[in-house]
C-alpha cells in the first residue's frame, strides 16, 4: 500500500452509531450499502467541530458560499459551468427526484431507467404510483452496452428518463458519445432527463466522468455525499437552465419539504468542496488499489466469480452466472454462513440476478477478511450444491 497523507488504513468500529451500514443488521462483515467505511477529511471534521462549539442549533439558511463551491468544483474539475439562478437546494438527490416525479409525471404514467440500476429508482418510482419502464443494459463479454433501439422505442412512451451517470452497480462512466446520443433522443421525445450524479467524483485516478450537457431538457442532480463520505448530512442540489422547470421542481420541494437545510450540512459541504480535493484524490487511489486486490483475488483464488471492469464508484459488480445460483439466495447464504453481506444483484433489476455487488470503500484489512469470507461461502455453498 503506498503511503498516504491521510488515514485510509485503520480500522473505525462504527457499531453503536446508529449507522445503517453496522447497526440496522448484525452481520460482522457489511460490503453492501453504500458508504465508505473511512473517516472523513480532517477539513470536514474541524468544519463540524468548529459549528458544534456555537451551542445553538436553530433554523438555518443556505448561504451563497455552498453554491459558489459546487460551481467552482464543477467548473474547475469538469469544465462544467454552472449559474446560482439554475441551482436549487435539495436534502438529497433521492428526495429531489421524488419531487420531480410528482411534479413532472402524472399517476400512472411510465419513466425509464436503464437496469440494472440503483435500487431506490425502482422504489421511488413505484412508491409515487408512477410505473418503472426497463431500457435493459445489453450485457455481453463481461461489458455492458446501452440498447439504442430499445431506448428510441421507449422514450416515445415517457416524460422522463432517469439517468444514472456513472452508473451503479456497473461502475461505468458514460462516454460523451453516449450521453449525447442520450440527450438527443430524449429531446426527439420531449422526454425531461434526469441525470444523477452523485457518484461522478469516484473515478479511478486519472479518468474523469463526463457531465450531461446543461440543454433545456435536462435536470441534473450533485451532491458530495458520497464523494466525500458525508451522506448523513443529507445535502444535494438540483440544476437546470430550464427556468420553467426549476420553478415546478422549487415548488414542488418546497410543499414536499425537501428543500431546507441541516445546520452542520453546510459547513460540511464547504469545507469538502474548498479544502478536501487533496483527501478525494488520496481515496481515488486507495479505492483503485482495493479494486486490483479484488480482482487478483478473484482471479487467483475465486475465478468462479468475474469482476466486471470498474471505472468509477467503489462499488464492485461481481458475475456469479457460473454458480447457478439466484443472487437472493446466494446473499442469504454469505450472510447466514459467514456473516458477509453483499447486495442481491436482483435488487437492481431482474436483470441483475446473476450478480452480487460488493461495497469495497474500506481500509485493506476489511477488504481482505470480506473477500476470504466469500470464499469460504462459495467453498461451503459448492459442497452443499455441487455445482
Ligand atoms: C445513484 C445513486 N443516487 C442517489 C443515491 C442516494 O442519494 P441521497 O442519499 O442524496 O438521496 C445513491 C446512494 O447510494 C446512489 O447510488
Amino acid at each position: 500500500m503506498k503511503s498516504t497523507k491521510f488515514d485510509f488504513e485503520s480500522v473505525i468500529d462504527r457499531k453503536n452509531t446508529n449507522s445503517v451500514k453496522w447497526d440496522l443488521f448484525d452481520d460482522d462483515m457489511p460490503m453492501w450499502v453504500a458508504d465508505m467505511d473511512f473517516k472523513v477529511a480532517p477539513a470536514i471534521q474541524d468544519a463540524i467541530k468548529k459549528r458544534s462549539n456555537h451551542p445553538v442549533y436553530g433554523y438555518t439558511i443556505v448561504p451563497d458560499e455552498l453554491f459558489e463551491s459546487y460551481i467552482d468544483w464543477w467548473d474547475r474539475r469538469y469544465d462544467f459551468k454552472m449559474h446560482r439562478e439554475d441551482m436549487a437546494y435539495a436534502i438529497g438527490v433521492m428526495p429531489s427526484i421524488s419531487s420531480m416525479i410528482r411534479c413532472l409525471t402524472d399517476v400512472g404514467d411510465e419513466i425509464l431507467i436503464q437496469t440494472p440500476v440503483y435500487h431506490v429508482f425502482f422504489w421511488v418510482i413505484e412508491e409515487n404510483d408512477r410505473k418503472v419502464l426497463e431500457n435493459e443494459l445489453i450485457y455481453e463479454n463481461g461489458q455492458y452496452k446501452i440498447d439504442f433501439d430499445d431506448l428510441d422505442e421507449k422514450l416515445s412512451r415517457v416524460k422522463m428518463m432517469i439517468l444514472c451517470n456513472p452508473h451503479n452497480p456497473i461502475g461505468k462512466i458514460w462516454s460523451r458519445e453516449e450521453l449525447d446520443k442520450i440527450e438527443e433522443l430524449c429531446r426527439k421525445h420531449g422526454v425531461v432527463l434526469i441525470s444523477d450524479e452523485i457518484h461522478c467524483d469516484l473515478t479511478n485516478p486519472g479518468t474523469k466522468y463526463n457531465p450531461c450537457n446543461p440543454s433545456d431538457n435536462v435536470i441534473t442532480c450533485l451532491s458530495p455525499s458520497k464523494s466525500f463520505n458525508i451522506a448523513g448530512f443529507q445535502s444535494s442540489i438540483v440544476h437546470t437552465k430550464n427556468k420553467e422547470l426549476l420553478d415546478k421542481i422549487k415548488s414542488q420541494m418546497h410543499i414536499d419539504n425537501s428543500d431546507s437545510c441541516n445546520v452542520f450540512a453546510t459547513s460540511a459541504v464547504i469545507a469538502a468542496y474548498k479544502e478536501s480535493e487533496d483527501w478525494l484524490e488520496e481515496l481515488k487511489e486507495v479505492l483503485f488499489e482495493n479494486k486490483q486486490i479484488v480482482k487478483e483475488f478473484l482471479a487467483n483464488e475465486l475465478p468462479v466469480i468475474k469482476l466486471i471492469e470498474c471505472e468509477a464508484t467503489y462499488l464492485l459488480w461481481l458475475d456469479c452466472s457460473a454458480l447457478n445460483t439466484h443472487s437472493k439466495v446466494l446473499s442469504e447464504f454469505l450472510r447466514q454462513n459467514q456473516g458477509l453481506f453483499l447486495s442481491a444483484g436482483v435488487d437492481f433489476g431482474q436483470c441483475g440476478d446473476n450478480f452480487l455487488r460488493m461495497n469495497i470503500a474500506c481500509p485493506e484489512k476489511l477488504l481482505k477478511d470480506g473477500l476470504n469470507r466469500l470464499k469460504a461461502g462459495i467453498i461451503a455453498l459448492n459442497n452443499i450444491n455441487q455445482f
